[in-house]
């Protein structure tokens, strides 16, 4: 392929060159009425595609180690995510093998993993069932608006977009503060660090090099499908790059807004210099050109 062909590849466009270009993924397929579902768009889509077993249910580490595999996480990287999430919600298997199984629904256990400030869903609230589970439409509108010209978000867009959310989140706790089952807004250290590891998977695994196309949030959160164009990255995220990524979801989130500021003002500022500058420099010569005139 040419380079001008390559350009012109709309997934290369949209993915650039790390992705897998021979991935095809196992069919879709809807949930049937039996099966459960979380409020992980990844672990939704997994199952979607057979990759984790369709009704949701009894799902072992090694099964799930292999299907983040298959999504380009690295093997040392699947272990760790799939020996901490299957303890951290699922239960010990009967009998005396000691292993640990999961159901998608305990993934849907409020505190463990789950979190409030979601992108995409409603904070968990004891009178509601499932608003934190299932997607709010309304919510993903929100997210896309995020997008530049181009149709990307970037680091810098998912942070505002979960510092919006952290805000009507918190305003909502307060609203519904009388109520009988108030719940005091929660956002500690360890969801915040869930919430940056996850900003992470939409920005480098459902995306890539740190930006996500919104047709892609639309499959992905709207349908829990994998677009067609997409492929698993190339080189698969390992851990550094798991936490280097996290990291810097986290602290975009305290400058985006001041970050966006600083550069229009740090523009404007430049603009405005250059043009004194250019200003300064032509009076500067009409000046000496009168001089030489005078003179
Ligand atoms: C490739 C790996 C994964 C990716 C890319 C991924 C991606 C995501 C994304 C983007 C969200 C945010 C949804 C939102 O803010 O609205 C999310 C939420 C969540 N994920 Fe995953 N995920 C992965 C693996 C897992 C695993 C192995 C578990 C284990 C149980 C898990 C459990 C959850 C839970 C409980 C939530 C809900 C958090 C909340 O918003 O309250 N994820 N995930």
């Amino acid at each position: 392929m040419s380079s001008v062909d390559r350009q012109q590849d709309p997934a290369e466009v949209k993915y650039g060159t790390n992705r897998l270009v021979d991935w095809h993924p196992k069919p879709f397929q809807a949930p049937d009425k039996n099966a459960v579902r979380s409020p992980c768009p990844m672990m939704n889509t997994l199952v979607n595609h057979g990759y984790i077993p369709r009704n949701g249910r009894a799902i072992d580490e090694a099964t799930l180690i292999e299907a983040l595999c298959q999504v380009g996480i690295a093997p040392a990287t699947s272990k760790v995510i799939a020996f901490a999430s299957i303890r951290l919600v699922g239960q010990l298997k009967a009998g005396e093998s000691g292993d640990y199984v999961m159901d998608l629904s305990d993934a849907s256990k409020h505190g463990p993993i789950e979190h409030d400030v979601s992108l995409s869903r409603d904070d968990y609230r004891p009178d509601h069932a499932d608003r934190h589970i299932h997607l709010n439409p309304s919510l993903l509108r929100q997210l896309k608006s995020f997008a530049d010209t181009n149709g990307y978000l970037g680091y810098g867009a998912v942070a505002r977009a979960r510092n919006l959310r952290q805000r009507q989140c918190q305003e909502e706790a307060r609203e519904h503060a009388l109520d009988v089952y108030a719940r005091k807004f929660e956002f500690g250290l360890w969801s915040q660090f869930c919430a940056h590891a996850e900003s992470t998977g939409l920005l480098e695994v459902m995306g890539r090099n740190g930006r996500v196309h919104v047709s892609t949030l639309e499959d992905f959160f709207g349908k829990e499908s994998f677009p067609e164009d997409w492929s698993p990255p190339k080189d698969a995220i390992s851990l550094p790059t798991l936490f280097l990524a996290t990291g810097k979801n986290a602290l975009l989130r305290y400058i985006p807004e001041t970050g966006v500021k600083q550069v229009k003002e740090v523009q404007e500022q430049l603009t405005k210099d250059i043009s004194g500058k250019s200003d300064a420099t032509a009076s500067k010569a009409e000046e000496s050109e009168k001089g030489e005139q005078q003179y």
